[in-house]
């Protein structure tokens, strides 16, 4: 499929031109940034309840300007009951309580901005929380009241309406649709949720939602954020007619991304000719990111919408960030990437011209609060569909030793590349996937709705470690922690490994100073050749970086290494190593 092929069939007949003041200018500042991702229950808690807090993460802000990022993507801290770790919103314009205030908010902006740190919140449009008081209201009006049509409520199919109107699963396990009971005890009509029961899915071609949220996006925006990280940015408008669907594979629930069979290339389980699913992908969803574009043209610097799409081809997922719609989506292919250079060098040629074809930078990210931890996954020796998670029963249990090993050398590869690059908390620490949380404390909505047949994502959601001798390693004074930490993770608490030669702080540390000093984030690259076939190489700018992602040492010419993932011995780079060489 061609970008110029799949442009006309997405685009609307009338799509008139972008005016002038909405189209980016190509120097804005996350074109290049590197974005650090907290997610705040587990990044630093200030009350000792055993959940991060917006104060927690104030007090540790020198921590991340000095790891030098540029921005950070805070996930959900608004208002919310918390059945999906805050992706159920029943409050936007409201911090939870579990996290602070909007007073502790101001305050962490400010801070983060005194520091040089832009602040990016993570907006979540696609579904509210079941205790919204929209859907409160919606629950309580009467069938085909406006009420109810800011929701997708349906009529059931069988007899008296008993069976859901489709087929459809949720991407948590079970079906799209719950029934309601009438405010006069009745079995009433069904609405859709691609998530959690918990989560219903606003209707997006509700001219009165698509006001709500610009009038959210202006309440944050007048605080000063900096942009939107858009939660299931590829969901919000589903095929009208409501067809039966079933996925062509279980994997790739979250939108098509899996591991496929030869390991090679880890993405798109949906082949490219196969149609989008009647809830993803909708080409309708792109008016939605031109009406929030203009909301965000209104305010003066260059704030920033990311996309989370998981979309497939990645030329599709450009449409994304089209120079009216958004700026950035993440690269979900690059992340799904198995640690092989075939396949690392055809993704990242890929990526580079898909959003070049639009005028976007590309992104690259390889860790986030949905997917086991590249530390881990990079190590997994079988299949592992996104959202599936790692627990001890799992088969292809990692080697810790060598998935820090590849990871250490994958980041180093990624940090080189140009464009902006996400990094999720704790990965600059080395930090692996729990695998072996007890069943009780595992909260993952996943683990529930597919009765632990799938652990889901708590794994990678452990409150990280900051001191290795203090209660919770730091997290907080008390010793509290919504997800119980590892007894081993002293080795990878900050300051451990601070000022430690070789350790994994200090890669990130040196990768990130290196990367600003020689402008590789707005550089271009070039493939070097002749290093063999389980080799990358590129230069950008003055760095050349050579990455063996095989078994065997391959010959290093003579340089001066700026930058290496593991200790350099004899000239030769050994496997599973990437380096950064100066002219
Ligand atoms: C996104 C979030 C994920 C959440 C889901 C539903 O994929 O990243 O954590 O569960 O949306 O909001």
């Amino acid at each position: 499929m061609t970008l110029e092929s799949d442009t006309e069939s997405t685009a609307p007949a009338d799509r008139e031109e972008p005016s002038e003041k909405l189209v980016t200018t190509g120097s804005e500042w996350w074109r290049s940034a590197v974005i650090y991702q907290v997610y705040p229950r587990s990044f630093a808690d200030s009350t000792g309840d055993g959940v991060g807090d917006l104060t927690g993460i104030t007090n540790r802000l020198p921590a991340l300007a000095e790891l030098g990022v540029d921005a950070v993507w805070l996930s959900p801290f608004f208002r919310s009951p918390q059945k999906d770790a805050g992706y159920d919103v029943s409050d936007y314009c409201d911090v939870d309580p579990l996290f602070g205030t909007l007073e502790d908010f101001d305050r962490m902006l400010a801070a983060a901005h005194e520091t040089g740190l832009k602040v990016i919140a993570d907006m979540v449009p696609n579904h509210t929380s079941d205790q919204h008081e929209w859907f409160q209201a919606a629950l309580a009006a009467p069938e085909g009241s406006p009420e109810r049509d800011r929701y997708l409520f349906r009529d059931g199919k069988g007899k008296n309406g008993n069976l859901p109107p489709n087929n459809w699963e949720s991407v948590f396990g079970g079906s799209m649709w719950t029934r309601i009971t009438n405010p006069d005890g009745s079995p009433g009509q069904w609405y859709l949720h691609i998530f959690d029961t918990s989560q219903p899915d606003l209707n997006w071609r509700n001219p009165w939602v698509r006001e709500q949220f610009h009038d959210i996006l202006r309440f944050w925006l007048d605080r000063g954020v900096d942009g939107f990280r858009v939660d299931v940015a590829h969901g919000m408008i589903k095929d009208p007619a409501f067809p039966d669907y079933t996925p062509p594979t279980e994997a790739g629930s979250m939108g098509g991304t899996a591991i496929d069979h030869d390991g090679v290339l880890t993405s798109m389980a949906v082949p490219e000719e196969t149609p989008d699913p009647p809830y993803w992908a909708q080409p309708e969803v792109h008016q939605i990111w031109r009406e929030w574009h203009e909301v965000l043209a209104e305010y003066e610097g260059d704030r920033v919408l990311c996309a989370e799409a998981w979309v497939d081809p990645l030329e599709k997922m450009a449409l994304w960030v089209r120079p009216d719609e958004m700026s950035q989506a993440f690269n979900f292919d690059y992340m799904f990437t198995d640690w092989s250079a075939p396949a690392q060098r055809r993704v990242i040629d890929r990526s580079i011209s898909a959003f070049a074809g639009v005028g976007a930078p590309s992104t690259w990210v390889l860790s986030n609060h949905d997917v086991v931890r590249h530390a881990s996954r990079l190590a997994l020796t079988t299949e592992n569909p996104q959202g599936a998670g790692i627990g001890p029963k799992s088969a292809g249990q990692p080697d810790r030793v060598l998935g820090l090993r590849r990871a250490r050398a994958a980041t180093s590869l990624m940090l080189a590349l140009p464009g902006s690059s996400y990094v999720y908390q704790g990965e600059e620490l080395g930090l692996p996937e729990v695998i072996d949380l007890p069943d009780s404390a595992r909260q993952d909505p996943t683990w529930f709705r597919t009765h632990g047949e799938k652990y889901g994502r708590d794994g990678c959601r452990v409150p990280i470690p900051w001191e290795a001798h203090k209660p919770a390693y730091g997290f907080n004074s008390t010793g509290n922690s919504w997800l119980p930490q590892p007894d081993d993770w002293a080795p990878y608490a900050r300051d451990s490994q601070d000022g430690v030669p070789g350790s994994t702080l200090e890669l990130y540390r040196s990768a990130l100073r290196l990367r600003r000093e020689h402008g590789l984030g707005t550089g271009t690259i070039e493939w070097v050749t002749g290093y063999g076939a389980e080799v990358v190489a590129f230069r950008n700018g003055d760095i050349t970086v050579i990455a063996n992602t095989g078994e065997v040492a391959v010959e290093l010419p003579v340089g001066d290494i700026v930058l290496s993932s593991e200790s350099i011995t004899g000239g030769a780079l050994p496997a599973d190593t990437t380096v950064w060489i100066a002219d």
